[in-house]
C-alpha cells in the first residue's frame, strides 16, 4: 500500500502487503492484508497444482515436496523443536480445536477470562477460568496459586494445561509467557500458546518460551489462503483419535469397520487433501519474517502505535480499553470507545464516509470486552459509554497517514 504522506517506508519487497488504493485498513487483528510474498508464491505455484502425498507424477511430486517444506519453514519459524509435531490447520480456532480433542483423558484445563473465545470454548471439562488480572505479574502470581491448589494433596497427578494467549485480541496487551511457562513447568503442567495476535507483530518461539503448543492463524500472519497451524509435542497427538478421520491418516484400512491402524505424526490430523496452498502462502511469510529485521519493525509499530493512542486519549470523547494498565507492552491493536457514541454507528460511518476500516463489537472475547467497557466507564467516569467498542489495529503496511487519517475522522465524528 503507498501513501502520498507516508515516512519513507521501512518494509520494501517481500513484506509489502496488497492493497487497494483509497481505503484505509486498520483491521489487521481480524484479518491482516496479503504479503506480496505470499501472493508470489501461490502464483508461482499455481501452474504445477496437483495432489500431495498422492501421486506419482512430477506435478504431484513438487506439491508434495512443497507442501512439506513450508512445514518445516514454519515449524523453524515458530521454534519447533525435532520431536514436535507440526499440524496445519485451517486457522487458530481449528488449532486448539485440535488440542482440545488430543488431551488425555482427565486432562484439567486452565486458562484466563480474558483469551479469545478459540481459547476459552474448545476446552473440555469446564476449564477452570481465572479471572484477569489487573498487571502482568498478577496473572503470574494467579497461575502459581491455581495450580499448586490443583496439585495439592493430589497423590494421583491428572494431566494439566495451561491455555494463554501471547497477545490480547482486544487490547493488543502481551502476555507473561516465559514466566507463564515457568510457572506450569513447576506444577507439572504443559502449556499452550495462542499467538494469533503475537506472530505477526514478535517473534515467537516455543523453545525459547519454554511452551508445549502453539497456534496461529494465516489469515492474521498475511498468508490469507485458509492455512493455520498447531505446534507442539507429539506424545499427545500421536495418542489422539484422528481430529479428521479419512484418506492420508491411516496406514491400514480392512474390510471390519473396526480394523483400522491410524498413522502417526502430523498426518494423523490432516485427512483429506490438505490445503497445499495456504501452507505454502504461510510458510512464504515465516520465511520472509526470518529474514527481515524484526527489531526495526518493531520500533516502526510501536511508533505508529504510540501515535494512535497519543491521538485518542487527546479526543475528549474517547477512552481506550486495557486490562493490564497504559504502559504494559502491547502490539499494535487499540480498543476504545467514543462516548455517548455507538460503536456499529462509528464503525460505519468511518468505513462509508472515510474509507477507513476497523473492527466494532466485543471482538470474539464477550467476557473480557463486556469487563472492559465497565471498567472504563468507572476509570472515566462516563456513564455514557457504550455496550461495544471499537478496535484498530495495525501491521506491515501501516503508515502515519492511516493513523492520522483515522484520528481525524474520529474528531469529527466525537
Ligand atoms: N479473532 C479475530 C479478531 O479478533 C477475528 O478480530
Amino acid at each position: 500500500m503507498t501513501c502520498a504522506l507516508a515516512p519513507a517506508p521501512t518494509v520494501t519487497g517481500p513484506l509489502d502487503v496488497l492493497g487497494v488504493p483509497g481505503q484505509i485498513n486498520l483491521d489487521y487483528a481480524a484479518s491482516a492484508p496479503c504479503a506480496q510474498v505470499a501472493a508470489d508464491a501461490v502464483t508461482e505455484l499455481l501452474p504445477w497444482y496437483a495432489s500431495v502425498h498422492r501421486g506419482a507424477g512430477a506435478l504431484s511430486q513438487r506439491c508434495t515436496l512443497a507442501y512439506e517444506r513450508a512445514r518445516q519453514s514454519v515449524g523453524d519459524f515458530l521454534g519447533a523443536r525435532p520431536d514436535d509435531h507440526v499440524v496445519f490447520t485451517r486457522n487458530t480456532t481449528d488449532a486448539l480445536n485440535l488440542l482440545a480433542r488430543a488431551l488425555p483423558t482427565g486432562t484439567t484445563v486452565v486458562t484466563f477470562g480474558g483469551e479469545h473465545h478459540a481459547n476459552l470454548l474448545p476446552w473440555p471439562r469446564g476449564p477452570v477460568r481465572l479471572p484477569v488480572p489487573d498487571h502482568p505479574a498478577g496473572a503470574v502470581r494467579a497461575l502459581d496459586a491455581a495450580l499448586g491448589e490443583l496439585r495439592r494433596g493430589c497423590d494421583r497427578e491428572p494431566p494439566v494445561l495451561v491455555a494463554v494467549t501471547g497477545a490480547s485480541n482486544v487490547t493488543g496487551e502481551r502476555w507473561p509467557l516465559a514466566e507463564l511457562a515457568r510457572v506450569a513447568r513447576r506444577h507439572r503442567a504443559r502449556i499452550a500458546v495462542d499467538a494469533a495476535q503475537l506472530a505477526p507483530h514478535a517473534p515467537v518461539d516455543v523453545r525459547t518460551l519454554d511452551v508445549d503448543y502453539l497456534a496461529v492463524s494465516g489469515h492474521k500472519l498475511y498468508a490469507p489462503f485458509g492455512a493455520g497451524v498447531l505446534v507442539g509435542r507429539a506424545d499427545w497427538l500421536d495418542a489422539a483419535p484422528p481430529y479428521l478421520a479419512g484418506g492420508g491418516a491411516t496406514s491400514h484400512v480392512g474390510v471390519a469397520t473396526h480394523d483400522v491402524r491410524w498413522v502417526t505424526g502430523p498426518a494423523r490430523h490432516e485427512a483429506g487433501t490438505p490445503n497445499l496452498l495456504g501452507a505454502v502462502a504461510l510458510a512464504a511469510v515465516c520465511d520472509a519474517l526470518a529474514d527481515a529485521d524484526r527489531a526495526a519493525l518493531h520500533h516502526t509499530e510501536q511508533q505508529l502505535l504510540s501515535r494512535l493512542r497519543d491521538g485518542l486519549a487527546e479526543l475528549p470523547h474517547a477512552v481506550e480499553l486495557h486490562a493490564f494498565g497504559p504502559d504494559a507492552p502491547r502490539v499494535g491493536i487499540v480498543s476504545f470507545v467514543l462516548a455517548g457514541r455507538d460503536s456499529a454507528e462509528v464503525a460505519a460511518r468511518l468505513a462509508r464516509q472515510h474509507r477507513i476500516g476497523v473492527r466494532d463489537g466485543l471482538f470474539c472475547a464477550h467476557p473480557l470486552a463486556r469487563r472492559l467497557l465497565t471498567e472504563a466507564s468507572t476509570r472515566s467516569g462516563r456513564q455514557d459509554l457504550p455496550a461495544t467498542a471499537l478496535r484498530a489495529s495495525i501491521g506491515l503496511g501501516s503508515t502515519r497517514e492511516h493513523v492520522d487519517r483515522l484520528l481525524a475522522a474520529l474528531t469529527t465524528l466525537g
